[in-house]
């Protein structure tokens, strides 16, 4: 057994520190390398990044591309595609990949250093950066949202409710691999559908001549919904029907960062809609929320179903 940990010992070590070959890694300017460079190692948060994470989509959306007049405005795509973190005055445009919008080297790489949260002898140098674990660190490119979050004092970050911990490994893809052991990681995922599912509480009560139907932001974060500068929108709607499916009461109601009316963490908003119900007959009463943003496609996220 001890002979096997030497054997393994003697194999890691050198291979854990010959860190320098990897130091293209760490280059900057014209030189940054795209993400398909950390996908080598870092697989499963290369996809999440790619697949799930909005962040890669910041230069290519089609609602970017239009906004900052087909990349002419040079105020929008120094964020959109950044070089590296930084207060929203500092930030500046990566000459390179810009398609690749917020990628790895953005938020990791600075002053020719990958920084992590952690301490973790990589293949490539790293350094510690704690703040990567705080709201903060989120505060430079969401200026506004990060104002809300700490106006509305919630316990958690925004690292907790947008990259949830799982027990996995931070590597994968090269031999050594098998031997690193589980870490608690964090999930490049940002918007995912539990935390959608999560988000509202939508619930409803029916009288004589009324229906009234409540919206709670449940999360409790920031606004429902935040932003400064997507036009981000929860649309709630609340139809009444007859038993033979006729509609006899339709209305919508809509916040979004564009009217700046979100629903402010753990609030609740109520509407109360007057209908003339007639006796002795029958309704279904159906209410839903649904989130979307520019561009991209809806998705429901709360429903309320009753009866009169
Ligand atoms: C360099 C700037 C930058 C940094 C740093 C940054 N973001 Fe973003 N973030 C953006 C941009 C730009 C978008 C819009 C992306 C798009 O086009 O949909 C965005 C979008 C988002 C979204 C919405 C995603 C969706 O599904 O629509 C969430 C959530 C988010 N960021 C959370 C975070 C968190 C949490 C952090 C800190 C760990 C962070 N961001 C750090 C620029 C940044
Ligand atoms: C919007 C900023 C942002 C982007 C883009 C981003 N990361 Fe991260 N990354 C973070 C933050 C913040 C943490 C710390 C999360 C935590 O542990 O709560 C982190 C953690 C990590 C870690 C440590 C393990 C873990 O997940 O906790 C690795 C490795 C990592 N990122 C690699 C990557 C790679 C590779 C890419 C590109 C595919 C990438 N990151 C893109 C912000 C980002
Ligand atoms: C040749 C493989 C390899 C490549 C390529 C690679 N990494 Fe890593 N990285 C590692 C290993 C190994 C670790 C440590 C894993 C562990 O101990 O769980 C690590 C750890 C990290 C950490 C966590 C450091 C800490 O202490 O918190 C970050 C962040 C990170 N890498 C980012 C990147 C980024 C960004 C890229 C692309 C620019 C990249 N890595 C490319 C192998 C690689
Ligand atoms: C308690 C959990 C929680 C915390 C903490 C949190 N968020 Fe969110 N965030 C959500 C939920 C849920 C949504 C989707 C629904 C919504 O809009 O509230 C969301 C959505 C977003 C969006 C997309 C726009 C939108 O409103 O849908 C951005 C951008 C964002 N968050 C950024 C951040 C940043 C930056 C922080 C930290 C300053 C943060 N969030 C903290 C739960 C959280
Ligand atoms: C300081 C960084 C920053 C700057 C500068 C910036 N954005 Fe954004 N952008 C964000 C963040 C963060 C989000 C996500 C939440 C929000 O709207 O605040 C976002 C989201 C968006 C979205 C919605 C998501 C998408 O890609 O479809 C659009 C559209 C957008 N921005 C357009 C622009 C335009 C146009 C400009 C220039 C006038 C601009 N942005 C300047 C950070 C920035």
């Amino acid at each position: 057994m001890r002979k096997a940990l030497i054997i393994l010992g003697l194999i890691l070590v050198p291979l854990f520190l010959i860190a320098a070959k990897y130091d293209f890694l760490l280059e900057m300017g014209e030189k940054t390398v795209k993400s398909s460079e950390c996908n080598e190692c870092h697989k499963v948060i290369y996809e999440e990044w790619s697949a799930k994470d909005f962040h890669s989509k910041a230069f290519v959306s089609i609602a970017f591309k239009k906004g900052s007049k087909d990349y002419g405005a040079e105020e929008c795509i120094g964020c959109h595609a950044a070089q590296e973190n930084a207060d929203e005055k500092n930030l500046k445009l990566r000459p390179v990949h810009t398609g690749e919008g917020i990628n790895c080297t953005t938020c990791h790489l600075r002053n020719n250093m990958i920084y992590g949260p952690y301490k973790l002898t990589a293949k490539h140098k790293s350094e510690q950066d704690e703040s990567m674990l705080k709201s903060e660190f989120c505060a430079g490119c969401h200026g506004p949202t990060f104002q809300e979050w700490q106006a509305g004092g919630s316990k958690k970050t925004c690292q907790e409710c947008h990259m949830p911990r799982v027990e996995r490994k931070v590597v994968q893809g090269f031999l050594l691999s098998m031997v690193v052991p589980n870490r608690m990681v964090g999930q490049h995922l940002m918007s995912y559908d539990k935390l959608l599912k999560e988000a509202a509480l939508l619930t409803g009560e029916t009288g004589k001549g009324s229906v009234k139907i409540s919206l709670t932001n449940r999360a409790g974060g920031h606004n429902m919904p935040t932003g400064k500068y997507g036009d981000y929108r929860v649309v709630l709607n609340t139809q009444v029907k007859d038993t033979d499916g006729k509609t006899i009461f339709s209305k919508e109601e809509t916040f979004s960062t564009l009217k700046k009316n979100g629903v402010p963490p753990q609030q609740t908003i109520a509407f109360e809609y007057p209908i003339s119900f007639e006796m002795g007959k029958r309704y279904k009463v159906n209410s839903s929320l649904l989130y979307q943003i520019e561009g991209k496609s809806g998705q429901l996220i709360a429903s309320w179903n009753g009866e009169v």
